[in-house]
């Protein structure tokens, strides 16, 4: 779909790079000729990764770090500059979330949360602004967010993430503005359900579950990871260089199946069709 060397001479800091979405982002961002530069708090995804990078033929490199922890985060770019030679553009991929009713969480639960996704975000942009901002470098972040947040509808049963991704679109839409005359552009996507194996333990635990969702899905199907990775990899090219502090939505339509009154009229079988056309009234 791209052009090999889209990314080319990019150097591209993925946070949760070592799994699910960030993990398939990051290889793809390797096919179109970016250098990877890895974080997440396990070593053993990160490696693995980093290696199946490298067996394309792109470099790689990785960093273990809590983003919760901005000393981590800036140790984790310190070594990334030291790899690379500097960091030009920033994914903030890693979450934290699981289905809970929210009256039984702790507030420590809801902390761990919003301190990956809302904390993690500020403090990996804000740590790599900083120094675009004093080199008078470009710099481009893309923020993942979800559906709940683009549609500003929020979600039951994942609170703390609703409230943290939330707060990444605020971040994304507030900071695309305050910092353009920096040249730092920053954009975000609302994936709908792409499964992977940390956000289906969490959200999907029983195949009962995943059934109810797929089936309840307009186009009766999951994302492909290769669909999110190809409109990261556009959003983050040069190509899009207009676009600035917008958040696409990458559902199938599933977003809008909640909104619409009667779109749950999509299961209504032939014959209660035939019934409502033969009772038309002009
Ligand atoms: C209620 C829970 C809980 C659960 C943890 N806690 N899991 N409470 N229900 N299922 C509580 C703990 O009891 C504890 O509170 C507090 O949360 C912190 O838990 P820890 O395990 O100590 O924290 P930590 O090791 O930092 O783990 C963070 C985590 C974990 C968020 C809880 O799930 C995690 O590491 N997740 C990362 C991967 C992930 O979640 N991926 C899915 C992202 S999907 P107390 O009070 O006991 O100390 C996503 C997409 C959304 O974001 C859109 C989908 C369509």
């Amino acid at each position: 779909m791209f052009q090999t060397d889209l990314l080319k001479g990019r150097t591209i800091l993925i946070t949760g790079g070592g799994t699910g979405l960030g993990r398939s982002m990051a290889l793809r961002f390797a096919d179109l000729g970016a250098n990877l530069f890895l974080v997440a708090r396990r070593e053993e995804p990160l490696k693995e990764t980093a290696d199946a990078i490298r067996v394309k033929g792109a470099r790689a490199a990785y960093a273990s770090a809590d983003i919760r922890d901005f000393a981590a985060v800036e140790n984790a770019i310190a070594a990334a500059e030291k790899e690379f030679g500097g960091v030009d553009t920033l994914v903030n991929n890693a979450a934290g979330n699981f289905i809970a009713r929210t009256e039984k969480l702790s507030p420590n639960a809801f902390n761990a949360v919003v301190g990956i996704v809302l904390q993690g975000t500020f403090h990996c942009t804000l740590a790599l602004a900083r120094k675009w901002i004093a080199a008078k470098q470009p710099g481009n972040v893309l923020n993942i967010v979800t559906t709940y947040a683009a549609a500003n509808c929020g979600s039951g049963f994942v609170v703390p993430s609703a409230c943290a991704k939330a707060g990444v679109l605020a971040m994304t839409r507030s900071l695309a503005v305050e910092w353009a005359r920096y040249r730092i552009r920053l954009n975000a996507i609302a994936p709908g359900p792409f499964p992977t194996e940390g956000a289906w333990s969490r959200l999907m635990p029983a195949r009962e579950l995943e059934e109810r969702a797929k089936n309840h899905h307009p186009m009766k199907r999951f994302g492909r990871h290769d669909e999110l990775a190809n409109l990261a990899a556009y959003l983050l090219s040069s190509q899009a260089e207009y676009v600035n502090g917008e958040c696409v939505v990458i559902d199938g339509g599933l977003w809008l199946c909640g909104a619409g009154e009667f779109n749950d009229f999509a299961d209504l079988p032939d014959a209660m069709w035939a019934t409502i056309e033969q009772s038309r009234t002009r």
